[in-house]
């Protein structure tokens, strides 16, 4: 039997009409009319947690608005809907949220790998976001774990991870491999291979899905350390040569 025809919602996003199919998310109707929404734990080829909840946005609905700013990533669509994608309280959540993620993480960007090309630091130069000065609320512990640099292709540094998930959701729902899960809990959560394992320990066979979507410099590769920086490589689109799969993918050059 077909499924059930989708029904058209209309909504209104920053003052513009978007029709779309029901069950649409907020942050992909907003797309489909060109209003950009900070995204770092979503993935259209990935589940979706909506764990890190930097695309809040402001709801009205049925004149009512919401008291809490819901999440677009995981939020679907409703006719009548008026969404707000960049009011005061949003930006003030959003670099809220951004100087809780950077309250436990590294203050290296000067030498980190990724930058100029990693999610975090972009998000906190949009909206103001820094370090938590030294004897600020948000100035406490940090973690520090050791990097994991047991295997030839891949650099894990648990310190700046920000739990987003994408690479566990990569290793497992995109390559079927499962190797990286939610260790441990509470301050001491971080993403570790089975067992706490180093990843050359695991059934890791080095395809890289985890470090194509990492936003931050938690996992990289290891053989581009030290070539230069984002923005003196360039990028093809090509295919891979490795498996026969046919995969493309942008190469840096
Ligand atoms: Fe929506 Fe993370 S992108 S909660």
């Amino acid at each position: 039997m077909d499924p059930k025809p989708k029904q058209p919602v209309t909504v209104t996003i920053d003052g513009q009409e978007v029709t779309v199919p029901e069950g649409t998310t907020v942050l992909e109707a907003a797309q489909r009319v060109g209003i950009p929404i900070p995204t770092l734990c979503h993935d259209p080829e990935l589940s979706n947690p909506g764990s890190c909840r930097l695309c809040v946005v402001e709801i009205e609905l049925n004149g009512r608005k919401m008291r809490n700013l819901p999440p677009s990533c995981v939020t679907t669509v409703s006719n009548g809907m008026v969404v707000q994608t960049l009011t005061e309280t949003v930006r003030k959540t959003r670099k809220k949220i951004l100087e809780l993620l950077l309250a436990n993480h590294p203050k290296d960007c000067l030498r980190c790998e990724r930058t100029g090309n990693c999610r975090l630091q972009s998000y906190a130069y949009e909206y103001g976001a820094d370090f938590p000065q030294s004897g600020s609320a948000l100035d406490g512990e940090r973690q520090n774990y050791a990097v994991d640099d047991s295997n030839p292709f891949i650099l894990r540094d648990m310190n700046k991870c920000i739990l987003c998930g994408k690479c566990v959701r990569a290793c497992g729902e995109v390559q079927g491999r499962f190797v990286l899960d939610y260790a441990h809990r509470g301050f001491a959560t971080r993403v570790a291979p089975e067992m706490d394992r180093e990843l050359r320990d695991t059934a890791c066979v080095y395809c890289g899905s985890c470090v194509s979507v990492c936003p931050t410099g938690a996992i990289i590769e290891k053989n581009k350390v030290g070539k230069g920086r984002a923005w003196d490589i360039g990028k093809v689109r090509t295919t891979c040569p490795y498996c026969g799969t046919g995969c493309n993918f942008d190469l840096e050059i």
